[in-house]
């Protein structure tokens, strides 16, 4: 303790007492023992203790930056307001955004040129509340049942006995789960390791709906594009990149944005109109579907601009929390199921990991006024009154003093469901269409990748499981089928004729372990 007033650069701690003596405990004489009394201690040992929350169960890697996005106003040469009354799309409005881009499967520190999709999450702090967009790099994802997800999860992960990521485990539930052929035909081509974030597209992935006014409801996709041009990684490229750095992605957007190099994108639209489309031969609310440019083609609606990083990693990259629910006026779910089990997931996460009041923290409050009648809570430190609110009414309805329902003005978008309750695939799954007609939109160089990728990782799968494989990619195109499966055979071949360890023939220099350190 000191009777000096504490200056601004001077240290304190966290109840604000100056620090005198920050290089040693205080023990009993200079040999100790320490006593417990020692509240400086204490307390800076227990906050490092707790430094820790839960990392995110999917997507734990991720780097942030804050920037804005700008609306256009018009959806081809219309107003926009024709299919969106969204307020964020409103001509020349400018809305504040924070943006995560992540990795999938592995922890907080793993490296970043894996191949896996990229999480690329928007939050938008629209005058109406906050809209997130939680996306991906990849226009399509491998399931389209929620109910699928955890299991899906645990066989990407690594083994649970092992903890080591295994080839056999993934691609055991994949071949059991024809809808993901499509999404590894992505993932296992270049574009499953983009160069950088900053030079990767972004999709919505799901089916969401736009309503008008008039309250009618249009289903829209959503698509980010790169002002910076898109830049994928081959397999040896990435690894060549990891063994020298492995936070290149982070790096490479934390730099670009200090030199002032502002990363951009435009977000595109696509529509459809708000029916089921017999004509399609798939679902139009399949997330393992594309809708494909030329019947529905990409439409410029704003842009997107990062010019500021973040202040702090933990409070703002680490606790930003984006959710699928998170919708205004305007934006509205489809029945895309996908995206209804996100829905759930996210929020529910959220209260975990960040704790029951995470949207009191700076970064994830909106940037409009709240008032509820929520009270309480671990950690709550603000409560979200009204400015005209009687304290004593944290509830409603009220006559004395509480808050208002909101005159909604425009018409409710009110769609008509029915049906028996059942647990059902969709119809129109057309698992191999799409698979196979990516295979060929591929450049030859990237189909020479995809094979290779495959054959690589396949090759460490038991024979079953290369076969059920074999007949997915054979029925999305003969030659993607009988390409995988000469590769498989020839790296068979080869392997009877050696047999090592993954250390390969790696031997530690003679003698370096006899000296003497220990
Ligand atoms: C993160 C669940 C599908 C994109 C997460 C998290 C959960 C989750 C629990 C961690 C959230 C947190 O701790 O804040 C699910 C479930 C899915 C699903 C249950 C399917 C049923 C998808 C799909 C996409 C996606 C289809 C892409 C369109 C993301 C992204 C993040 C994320 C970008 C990271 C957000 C961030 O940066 O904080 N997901 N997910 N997820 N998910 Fe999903």
């Amino acid at each position: 303790m000191s009777n000096q007033p504490n200056g601004p650069d001077e240290l304190t701690n966290s109840q604000g007492h100056p620090v005198t003596n920050n290089q040693h405990v205080r023990t009993v004489g200079n040999r100790g023992p320490t006593t417990l009394e020692n509240y400086d201690f204490l307390e800076k040992i227990s906050h490092f203790d707790r430094e820790r929350i839960p990392e995110r169960v999917v997507h734990a890697r991720g780097a942030g930056a804050h920037g804005y996005f700008e609306s256009y106003g018009t959806y081809n040469d219309e107003p926009i307001t024709n299919y969106t009354r969204a307020k964020v799309f409103k001509k020349g409005q400018q809305t504040p955004v924070f943006v995560r881009f992540s990795t999938v499967i592995h922890g907080n520190h793993s490296p970043e040129t894996l191949r896996d999709p990229r999480g690329f999450a928007v939050k938008f702090y629209t005058e109406d509340g906050n809209w997130d967009l939680v996306g991906n790099n990849l226009k399509i994802f491998f399931i389209r049942d929620p109910l699928k997800f955890p299991d899906m999860v645990h066989a990407f992960k690594p083994d649970p006995l092992t903890n080591i990521q295994d080839m056999e485990r993934f691609f055991d539930f994949v071949s059991q789960s024809p809808e993901a052929t499509h999404m590894i035909t992505f993932l296992f081509s270049p574009w499953g390791i983009p160069a950088t974030y900053r030079h990767m597209q972004g999709s919505g992935v799901h089916t969401y709906k736009w309503v008008n006014e008039e309250g009618k409801a249009v289903l829209v996709k959503y698509h980010w594009e790169p002002v910076q041009g898109i830049r994928n990684l081959t397999q040896v490229e990435a690894e060549e990149v990891q063994g020298k750095n492995f936070n290149h992605a982070t790096q490479d957007l934390y730099e670009a944005i200090e030199r002032e190099e502002f990363p951009e994108w435009e977000l595109y639209v696509q529509i459809m109109s708000d029916e089921e489309h017999p004509e399609l031969d798939f679902d139009p609310l399949d997330p393992t579907k594309l809708w494909y440019k030329d019947q529905y083609p990409w439409v410029k609606v704003g842009k997107m601009v990062l010019n500021k990083n973040p202040e702090d990693y933990f409070n703002e990259v680490e606790q930003v929390a984006f959710g699928t629910g998170v919708l205004v006026d305007g934006l509205d779910f489809s029945d895309d199921k996908l995206l209804q089990g996100r829905t759930y997931s996210y929020s529910d996460t959220q209260r975990y990991r960040v704790g029951t009041n995470y949207l009191q923290l700076p970064i994830n409050k909106p940037k409009k006024d709240v008032a509820t009648n929520q009270r309480a809570g671990s950690m709550e430190y603000k409560v979200n009154k009204g400015p005209h609110q009687n304290p004593h009414v944290n509830y409603e309805p009220s006559v004395m003093g509480g808050l208002k329902e909101h005159n909604q003005s425009g018409v409710e978008h009110t769609p008509h469901v029915e049906g028996n309750l059942v647990r059902e695939s969709i119809d129109r799954t057309n698992n191999f269409g799409q698979a196979g007609e990516t295979y060929r939109r591929l450049s030859e160089f990237e189909r020479e990748e995809l094979i290779n990728n495959l054959v690589g990782a396949l090759a460490t799968c038991r024979k079953e499981i290369q076969d059920q494989m074999v007949k997915h990619f054979s029925e999305a195109d003969a030659d993607y089928g009988k390409r995988v499966a000469e590769g498989l055979k020839m790296k068979a071949d080869q392997s009877e004729m050696s047999s090592r360890g993954v250390l390969g023939n790696l031997k530690g220099e003679e003698g370096v372990h006899e000296a003497n350190t220990d």
